[in-house]
């Protein structure tokens, strides 16, 4: 829809950035940290672990003081299980403590909002070992971990994100060094983890609410809107399947209390219904999220995929991926969209999906909505005298931004905009030469050099944007 006249951001809007402890802090044994299962994870040959990162756990000083340069109203880091409870229960770790609130001071002393993820992919691996999400006692050791942060942390967070995309965890739980299990009926177990989760994050909002009444709490999983290949009935009809298995699913039962049904008809068919207990669907109904934040990369295209009697040996998919390249027989089939770029990565290219994805939202569930994640991983070149030419990265978030920008004349409640990443980080498993951030970190993917901060010439522009509010962009 054409607007004659842009409405632009609000006058609040939080602008920022993100990033999560396990792919930026390092120092993944200092402290008295336990490990989480990413310190663990196995990496593919050629990329580096998570063991140094960006050391933004040294530098954070330095680094804030980067983002408050840059002019940014919030920044969306997460908390380590680990530094917390280095068994994932049990005794605390002052240290542990002592270091967030020492991060969360600092950016309020410039006056920079602390928007908290709870957990971002980094499981305890005490509580790993014990079963990790598919034991039911691990919706308890989360309860119990929220608890300790709203009671630390409380006075201070006006922003909590419950679990960094749950939806991904599920489906892309191998790629992320997560589930990664294989076996007979891996939907089963997966989709039995997703309701321990959702049940989790369904007793941290509730808590939240309790204990923190003035806190805004919300999920965050990563939402794209789905094309169907043509206009071909099918191919829309395997568009509204992977909708409710990727997305839907996630957030009608963070939202409404319920499961979505084609999601539901899905698991039943597949024989992957989690086991839900008395009283499981009330706490579910109970919990109420103030705000949606999502993360944003692309959109995905989908068509028809049909299965025969010939070929009926169809298994879930839980590994769906970002280049199309998968199918589930007789649901759905990723599709190369012809109308969209592809990044170095072969990750499509979309910012009018962005929009898209932003109503769609907006109608389906009619909450504020914060964007916790969007952006472009690139090779980027550091040339003499400390130059980062990134405009393929500024070009990317331009476009990205005046949809958003339209979106709210769409009516949008869009109230903050923190892409990936504030800083150079390690990617979740293409190693630390594919760089996100504004930041320049002088590393290669083995040879730690000087960890070097470096202003790239998006670090420039981005600022333009936050001082102009979204004007110039
Ligand atoms: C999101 C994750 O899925 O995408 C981040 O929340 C991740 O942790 C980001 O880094 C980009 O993905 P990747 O695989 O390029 O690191």
């Amino acid at each position: 829809m054409y607007h004659n006249q842009i409405k632009g951001f609000p006058k609040d809007f939080l602008w920022g950035a993100s990033t999560s402890a396990y792919q930026v802090e390092g120092a993944f044994n200092e402290d008295g940290k336990g490990l989480s299962v990413q310190d663990v994870s196995k990496h593919p040959e050629g990329t580096t672990d998570f063991k140094v990162t960006s050391d933004f756990y040294h530098n954070y000083k330095e680094d804030i003081k980067l983002f408050s340069e840059m002019g940014f109203k919030a920044f969306r880091f997460s908390i380590a299980w680990t530094r917390i409870l280095p068994n994932g229960i049990g005794e605390i770790n002052e240290k542990g403590i002592k270091f967030y609130d020492n991060l969360i001071d600092e950016l309020l002393s410039y006056g920079i909002e602390p928007i908290v993820t709870m957990y971002h992919f980094d499981l305890p691996v005490e509580i790993e070992k014990k079963g990790g999400w598919s034991r039911r006692e691990t919706i308890d050791d989360f309860e119990n971990y929220a608890k300790i942060l709203f009671e630390r942390f409380g006075d201070k967070i006006n922003y909590w994100l419950t679990i960094n995309e749950q939806n991904m965890m599920i489906l892309h739980g191998s790629v992320l060094g997560i589930t990664g299990d294989n076996g007979e009926n891996p939907g089963k177990k997966a989709y039995q983890q997703n309701h321990h989760m959702l049940l989790a994050q369904a007793k941290a909002m509730k808590l939240c609410h309790n204990m923190c009444p003035k806190a805004k709490i919300g999920p965050a999983p990563n939402i794209s809107c789905v094309y169907p290949a043509t206009s071909k009935p099918e191919d829309a009809l395997a568009a509204s399947n992977f909708s409710s298995i990727r997305n839907w699913l996630y957030l009608d039962a963070a939202v409404f209390g319920r499961y979505n049904s084609i999601a539901w008809s899905y698991m039943e068919e597949k024989g992957c219904t989690p086991v839900i207990e008395e009283g499981d669907m009330d706490i579910l109904k109970d919990a109420h999220p103030d705000f949606i934040a999502f993360n944003y990369y692309a959109s995905a295209t989908v068509a028809e995929s049909i299965r025969d009697k010939t070929n009926d040996k169809s298994k879930v998919v839980v590994n769906v991926d970002q280049q199309a390249s998968f199918e589930e027989l007789g649901v759905v089939k990723g599709i190369t969209n012809p109308n969209l770029e592809k990044n170095e990565f072969g990750w499509e290219i979309d910012p009018v999906g962005f929009r898209n994805t932003l109503r769609e939202l907006n109608e389906r569930y009619d909450l504020p909505l914060i964007v916790t994640e969007n952006g472009l991983g690139a090779f980027d070149k550091l040339e003499d005298g400390d130059i980062v030419n990134d405009d393929y990265r500024i070009d990317f978030l331009r476009k990205h931004i005046e949809q958003g920008k339209l979106a709210i004349n769409d009516g949008v409640k869009f109230f903050g905009y923190c892409p990936w990443s504030a800083i150079d980080l390690v990617s979740t498993h293409e190693g630390c030469s594919k760089r996100y951030g504004f930041v320049y970190v002088n590393r290669d993917e083995f040879d730690l050099k000087d960890l070097r901060r470096i202003k790239k010439k998006s670090f420039y522009w981005y600022k333009d944007v936050i001082k102009s509010n979204g004007n110039q962009l």
